[in-house]
């Protein structure tokens, strides 16, 4: 059987290893334990929620909760619906928990083209001792859905294509996201291997607002690489496919 490298399925203690460094707070959104008071709490401070599952992967039973003028509305994979108040949202959410652990996480006004939010997937492999950083790359989600991931029809963007298609865009601009993401993200790897002797591989869903600011949405720690196969350096797929390898 093939040996499988470590992989840590809880994503709140994914998010929790990060929580206790200065310099990596002030990019993690706001985020708890689903309960019926944090729900409240939140939906009350933030325009948008976003409610994940603690053990799920590829964007499933995520549910987007957006403040209207005339109450909550839902969003759940092309699912879209309103309720009229906070009890209509623990209701409805009742039924998608059915007693799991869930997270409750501040939203992110997300970059976005042509309507379809954006964000980034960096990608780190500790070899040696050290983490090495192998690139980043956008994925964009499919019509009509909040998640960008590929399980849910995401599509694969350079971070340079995304930014000329926003009202950031310019060259500059670009080259101080690219370093940023690059920093940003070992700095997390970093912090996050330390907490985790274990991890091996990291991949950070990197969200940019409307202001370009930088956040951590989730630290994978088994994380799919197909994506990378529309880099733009051509060379970059087959160099992750050696290094993975090797953690194995
Ligand atoms: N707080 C948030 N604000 C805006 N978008 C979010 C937020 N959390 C998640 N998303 C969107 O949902 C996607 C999936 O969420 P993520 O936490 O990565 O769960 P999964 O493990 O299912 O990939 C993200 O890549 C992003 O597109
Ligand atoms: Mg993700």
């Amino acid at each position: 059987m093939e040996k499988r490298a470590w992989h840590l399925r809880n994503k709140w203690l994914r998010h929790k290893a990060l929580e206790g460094s200065n310099s990596i707070r002030p990019y993690l959104p706001d985020t708890a334990l689903l309960t019926r008071a944090s729900l409240y709490r939140f939906l009350k401070k933030y325009r948008s929620v976003f409610v994940k599952p603690v053990y799920g992967k590829h964007g499933k039973e995520i549910t987007k909760i957006t403040r209207t003028t005339s109450g909550y509305r839902m969003q759940s994979g092309v699912r879209d619906g309103q309720v009229g108040n906070r009890g209509g949202v623990a209701m409805e959410l009742r039924e998608v928990v059915r007693g799991r652990p869930y997270l409750i996480q501040q939203g992110i006004e997300l970059l976005s083209i042509r309507n379809r939010p954006v964000d980034f997937r960096a990608l780190l492999v500790k070899l040696n001792r050290k983490w090495w950083y192998m690139g980043v790359i956008g994925k964009v989600a499919a019509p009509k859905r909040v998640v960008t991931n590929l399980h849910n029809g995401g599509r694969a963007v350079s971070l340079k294509r995304a930014l000329m298609e926003t009202k950031h865009a310019s060259n500059g601009r670009y080259a101080r996201v690219d370093h940023n993401m690059r920093s940003i993200s070992t700095r997390v790897a970093t912090r996050f291997g330390r907490k985790y002797k274990r991890a091996r591989r990291i991949g950070i869903d990197v969200g940019l607002d409307t202001d370009l600011r930088y956040w951590i949405l989730e630290v994978n720690t088994s994380p799919g690489y197909k994506l990378f196969k529309r880099h733009p350096n051509r060379q970059l797929y087959g160099k992750i496919n050696r290094y993975m390898k090797r953690i194995r």
